[in-house]
């Protein structure tokens, strides 16, 4: 990226989901506005911002590839040159992995190489977040980005009664960026069972079962995820906070 130092370090910024809990079925809840552009511009726009990446890059569904550039050079005109957009795939690790193998193609050594992946629809990730990303993942090979839980979390194994209520102070919300040298993640993700690869949804949860350490990076109670119509409303008061 033009400016910026080489360091071996790509963002994905996954945005190939279809959003049905938003109930807009129509446009994933990635291209709604929020304030004065979609989400997912807001969100490329702090990897951008952050001159740390070789290449950002935006994995959307293969319907809005021509409307994500376009969306991209109308609204971040400034950086849309920077971004490469290419197909997600049907699930979210399918998009994760889609990402694996362009970098793969890309980078000069994918021994080294970190990859920063984040929810296209966590639009206030902040520079430090980032940061503190490709620095534990580098460090560690892997990192999650989680928050302190502030509710007391209750399990039920049968939906009906609780079956046991872990201790607050060790548990964590886990947000994004999830961010893992490529070869590893790569190494990890060809290993999965197709049975394995449907209970799996998280990338870091490959690396937990597989004995591999995941290192913390914490997190901001405004590094929200835009899931249902409510947190909408809630991102636009934060964007006019
Ligand atoms: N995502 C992706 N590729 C997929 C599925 C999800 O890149 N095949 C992305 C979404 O676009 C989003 C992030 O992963 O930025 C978190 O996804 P989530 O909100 O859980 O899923 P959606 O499919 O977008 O929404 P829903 O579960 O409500 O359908």
């Amino acid at each position: 990226m033009s400016g910026s130092v080489k360091r071996n370090a790509y963002a994905a910024i996954l945005a190939g989901g279809s959003g049905t809990r938003m109930g807009n079925s129509e446009k994933p809840k990635q291209f709604l506005m929020l304030g004065s552009k979609p989400v997912l511009v807001h969100t490329v726009e702090k990897f951008c911002l952050a001159g740390s990446f070789d290449e950002v890059i935006v994995l959307c569904p293969e319907a809005w590839l021509r409307q994500t550039r376009d969306l991209l050079r109308k609204y971040s005109p400034a950086f849309a040159d920077e971004v490469t957009v290419i197909a997600g795939g049907a699930t979210r690790n399918d998009t994760v992995m889609a990402a694996v193998r362009y970098v793969e193609g890309r980078c000069e050594s994918v021994a080294d190489a970190v990859l920063v992946t984040h929810d296209a629809v966590r639009p206030f990730v902040s520079q430090r977040i980032i940061e503190e990303n490709i620095e534990a993942a580098r460090a560690h090979g892997a990192c999650d980005t989680v928050f302190p839980a502030t509710d007391t979390i209750v399990e039920s194994r049968d939906a009906g009664t609780i079956s046991a209520i872990p201790n607050r102070s060790v548990l964590y919300q886990g947000q994004t960026p999830q961010s893992f040298n490529l070869a590893k993640l790569k190494e990890l993700m060809l290993g999965l069972t197709e049975d394995e690869k449907s209970i799996l949804t998280d990338a870091c949860k490959i690396f937990v079962l597989r004995g591999e350490k995941v290192a913390l990076v914490r997190g901001d109670s405004s590094n929200m995820k835009i899931t249902y119509p409510q947190d909408m409303r809630l991102a636009s008061a934060l964007l006019e906070g």
